[in-house]
């Protein structure tokens, strides 16, 4: 089987854990390729329920190895904590690798990432606050302390004292924050996170590549989405990583033409956590509907999510930069009670159509969205399990959106539990 790719097409929360769990039975190895704890990813197994942020999504079968990439970042003190709560669930963690070559989230870019928000003041970008944009701007300027790191406490210590400098000069005389300190901090990550975490340490690179050799399966694990990626999301209301298929290339190691298949998840509608444009956004009393049906409140941080319309122009674009094969929808069921469905085909601005979100900013954030109007079915969906079973105007939908994206949708979510999925792939 060839290496897949799940990819978010949207602004995140598209259920990229409950559909990497799903396609996790079939494969050797899951891995996580860029982002850190801003993710939530939710998984329900039997009314039970995971919330995973950055272990792989594939960890609760046992047959899966489960690998953080070098393209995360990793806060120690949070990964170790999700170990805890998995294994209290009785789900086995031992076979987790990390790469050496991950960044950690230090506590001082966590504290940036909070006073840098405040400092903004209502041009916030509505970060999650756990340090992923200061350690990749860490990373980037070449001072980030790595995985690796935790195993010489000689090398740790030099590099943290040399970020410290200009931290601490930047907490105490830009923030008004106190400066921090090297033996407290090197207490904590080198005696009490890196005993627990050397034993996961690996060369990541080495053992996908051999992976790939031995013909196993591998899923890349994408988190966050497309339009929050840094270079083709809606900067500056982007995440700080590479989310897009490409991604899934730079943050394991593996050469692109090792994945095959690109999966993009595709909620039934559309949301968006923290600032930045939204055409398609419902601010009305449909706008709650949808967050109350669909639960629509972060997975870790229990921020609402901005709702909207499907918006296919987004749709489209996200199968250009990902190479999609396919889409997986999820959450039709939410659209379960509604009369009429709208779908935005089109954005228009100064009497120009798009089919494509426009390149400047600026043209985006005055488009008005063109919408074609949908028949509902107004039937509950939650306990269908075959595409046979599903109402004509639930089947239409689906159809009108796969001919408006131009890539098969194989796999339509209808509830959150792990067998609500109904297939589509034979339509
Ligand atoms: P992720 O970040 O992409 O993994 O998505 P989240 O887990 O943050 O958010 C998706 C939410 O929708 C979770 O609470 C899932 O349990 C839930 N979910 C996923 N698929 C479906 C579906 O088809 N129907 C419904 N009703 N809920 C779903
Ligand atoms: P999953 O993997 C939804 C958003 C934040 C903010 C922006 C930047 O669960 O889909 P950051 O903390 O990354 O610097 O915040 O990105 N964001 C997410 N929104 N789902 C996510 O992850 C997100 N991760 C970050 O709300 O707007
Ligand atoms: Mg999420």
């Amino acid at each position: 089987m060839p290496t897949t790719v799940v990819v978010g097409t949207q602004w995140g929360d598209e259920g990229k854990g409950k559909l990497t769990d799903l396609l996790a039975k079939e494969m050797d190895v899951v891995v996580r390729y860029q982002g850190g704890h801003n993710a939530g990813h939710r998984i329900v197994v039997e009314g039970e329920a995971f919330a995973l942020q950055l272990i792989p999504s594939g960890i609760l079968y046992p047959t899966v190895t489960p690998v953080i990439g070098n393209g995360v970042v990793v806060d120690p003190g949070v990964l170790l904590n999700e170990i805890d709560v998995l294994e209290a669930k009785g789900v086995d963690t031992s076979k987790l690798m990390v790469s050496g070559n991950a960044h950690l989230i230090m506590p001082y870019h966590q504290e940036l990432d909070r006073v840098s928000e405040r400092y903004l003041g209502k041009n916030a970008l509505g970060t999650t606050k756990r340090g992923i944009g200061p350690a990749y701007a860490d990373k980037a300027t070449r001072v980030g302390l790595r995985v690796q790191d935790l195993l010489d406490e000689k090398i740790f210590r030099q590099k943290l004292e040399i970020a410290l400098v200009e931290k601490n000069a930047l907490l105490s005389r830009v923030y008004n924050r106190l400066p921090m300190d090297v033996d407290a901090i090197a207490a904590t990550y080198l005696g009490i996170y890196a005993p627990r975490i050397a034993p996961m340490i690996a060369d990541t690179v080495g053992f996908l590549h051999d992976a790939v050799a031995g013909g196993r399966n591998i899923l890349m694990e994408g988190a966050q989405a497309t339009f929050l990626d840094l270079d083709h999301g809606t900067y500056p209301f982007v995440t700080s990583s590479n989310p897009v298929a490409g991604g899934a290339a730079t943050g394991s190691g593996l050469g692109p033409r090792d994945l095959n298949r690109i999966v993009g998840i595709a909620k039934a509608y559309i949301t968006r956590v923290g600032a930045g444009p939204f055409p398609t956004e419902l601010t009305d009393a449909l706008g709650d509907l949808l967050v109350d049906r669909g639960h629509e409140y972060g997975t870790n941080t229990g921020r609402r999510r901005r709702c909207g319309w499907f918006d296919a122009v987004m749709a489209r674009q996200a199968v250009r930069l990902n190479s999609l094969t396919e889409i997986a929808l999820t959450k039709l069921d939410v659209l379960d009670t509604l009369p009429v469905i709208r779908v935005c085909v089109g954005y228009e601005a100064d009497g120009v159509r798009y089919d494509f979100p426009p390149y400047h900013q600026s043209v985006l954030h005055k488009v008005t969205p063109i919408y074609e109007d949908l028949p509902g079915w107004e039937t509950d969906l939650t306990q269908f399990t075959s595409m046979d079973q599903l109402p004509t105007a639930a089947k239409d939908y689906v159809a009108f959106l796969e001919n408006q994206i131009g890539v098969p949708i194989r796999l339509v979510g209808v509830g959150p539990g792990r067998e609500q999925f109904v297939d589509f792939s034979q339509s």
